[in-house]
């Protein structure tokens, strides 16, 4: 499952580069605010960082708007994913984009038959939000399988991005079901290689290791 990082903050994403485990990276205008950055050098910054894909919303609600903010947004890098919400407008939009093979990130899913009209408009994601489903008393990992079962029935190709994750539980489900992605935000990541019998199994071999009076491995 690929893994992205839901931010729009640089040094969010640059400090947890090393491992090679961030495949991408989703961005919305709210991350864009709370960022406190300029959409454009953002979107620059990190996909100057991350070799994958970087998720770019349009803020127009007509496709003719979107699809003109779309092109602007992939003139910044080949990397950048065109991100549209998922309303009848959104779809003309993804439609067209997706035509000019500019991959987009239909977002704001919240049913199957949503999902399965961001399949059939060509979308390259489609994000299904789990957190805000669960908000709603529904049941947000039972989308993301209902949408993997739909997609696989039919052969589309469009990956599912899992979003709206709010806990380590939430990432472990949607690998579970078989998400091809899931953005999550940094301090969940950073949560995921946690466990505490790693930390305890570590220790008692490090305590059992200094009685034999060897530094290291010297
Ligand atoms: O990727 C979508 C995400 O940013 C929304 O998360 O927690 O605001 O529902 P949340």
């Amino acid at each position: 499952m690929q893994i992205f990082l839901d931010t729009a903050d640089v040094s969010e994403i640059s400090s947890r580069l090393e491992a090679g485990l961030v495949d991408g990276v989703t961005t919305n205008p709210s991350l864009i605010v709370k960022a406190g950055a300029d959409i454009f050098e953002a979107i620059t910054q990190i996909c100057a960082l991350v070799d994958g894909p970087i998720s770019a919303e349009v803020v127009a609600t007509q496709a003719e708007g979107m699809i003109e903010e779309g092109k602007k947004l992939r003139a910044i890098a080949d990397n950048v994913v065109v991100k549209l919400p998922l309303t009848a407008q959104g779809l003309i939009a993804c439609r067209a984009l997706s035509d000019e093979g500019i991959p987009t990130n239909v977002t704001l899913c919240f049913s199957v038959n949503q999902a399965l009209l961001a399949a059939k408009a060509g979308a390259t994601f489609v994000s299904p939000f789990v957190g805000r489903i669960e908000d709603m008393g529904g049941d947000g990992i039972g989308l993301l399988e209902d949408i993997r079962r739909v997609y696989d029935h039919y052969g589309y190709m469009t990956q599912i991005l899992a979003a709206s994750l709010r806990s380590m539980a939430h990432v472990e489900a949607a690998a579970m079901v078989g998400c091809d992605a899931a953005t999550i935000p940094p301090q969940i990541f950073d949560g995921l290689v946690k466990h505490p019998l790693t930390d305890k199994g570590l220790e008692a071999f490090l305590n059992d290791w200094a009685k034999t009076g060897r530094n290291g491995l010297k």
